[in-house]
């Protein structure tokens, strides 16, 4: 059997309400697919919902990830809302910056409960029925951080070598079940990341779009084919 097309297919899109992830689920809800969007800000996710019109049902959950409970409810809401659950994107992150001596414990705290615990409630809680389904796709957005690791980065680079390593075993685990795990690690993009931008003048990073561009090209890939690492790159950055 081929590849479903996206008309057919339920995804959620977790930190779908600005950035990468709106982009994301706009790429997807465009090409068809029903999607739930999920973050802690209700207006955030209301403002971005009344944009995605027209064509498939949309969804949104107010839920902080790093709490397993809300992960669990976002994929249970998922399932009443809209019918199922095909695709999973982990996007929801956060970035705190700065020397390990300056990062304060919630620093660490919610890096890790986003970047990395998050995304471990929110497949435990979604590989189960994507098993019973017979497949689906987990994409993990992690960073080009995870491997190149820089001063500053403590919390935020562990977070992603953490989430790369978790992806590429999770793979491994759920392959054969017909469930496809891929991380896209991402440079630099011109999001409100971190607290900044984003920035009119920083034409040279990537575009939300850029990266949504990349997820929804890998959704369309043959079931035989599991393109399993994407590392996408500004393509001239300063020097
Ligand atoms: N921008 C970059 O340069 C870049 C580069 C490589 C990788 N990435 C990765 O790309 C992903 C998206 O980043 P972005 O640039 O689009 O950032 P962004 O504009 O700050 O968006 C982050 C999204 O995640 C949500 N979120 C944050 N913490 C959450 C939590 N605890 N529970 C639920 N939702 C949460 C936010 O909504 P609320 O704040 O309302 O919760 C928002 O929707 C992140 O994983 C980031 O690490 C970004």
């Amino acid at each position: 059997m081929g590849q479903m097309p996206l008309s057919e297919r339920v995804a959620i899109v977790t930190g779908g309400s600005r950035g990468i992830g709106l982009a994301t689920a706009a790429a997807l809800h465009e090409a068809g697919a029903a999607v739930m969007i999920c973050g802690r800000s209700v207006e955030a996710l209301t403002e971005a919902a009344s944009g995605l019109v027209g064509g498939a049902p949309v969804a949104t959950a107010q839920a902080d990830l790093q709490q397993q409970d809300e992960a669990e409810r976002v994929v249970r809401a998922t399932l009443d809302e809209l019918g199922g659950l095909d695709i999973l994107i982990n996007n929801a992150g956060v970035g705190r910056f700065g020397p390990l001596s300056q990062l304060s414990l919630d620093d660490w705290q919610q890096t890790i409960g986003t970047n990395l615990s998050g995304v471990f409630y929110c497949c435990r809680a979604a590989v189960p029925i994507m098993r019973e389904r017979g497949g689906g796709w987990i994409i993990n957005v992690s960073s080009l951080a995870g491997k190149h690791p820089f001063a500053g980065g403590a919390a935020y680079c562990a977070s992603k070598a953490g989430l790369n390593a978790l992806t590429e075993s999770l793979m491994q685990d759920v392959r054969r079940d017909g469930i496809r795990v891929s991380a896209v690690l991402p440079g630099s993009v011109n999001t409100r990341f971190g607290g900044h931008g984003p920035d009119p003048a920083a034409d040279w990073k990537l575009a939300p779009e850029d990266v949504a561009q990349v997820i929804v090209d890998l959704l369309a890939h043959e079931p035989r084919s599991l393109p399993s690492r994407v590392e996408l790159r500004p393509s001239s950055p300063p020097r």
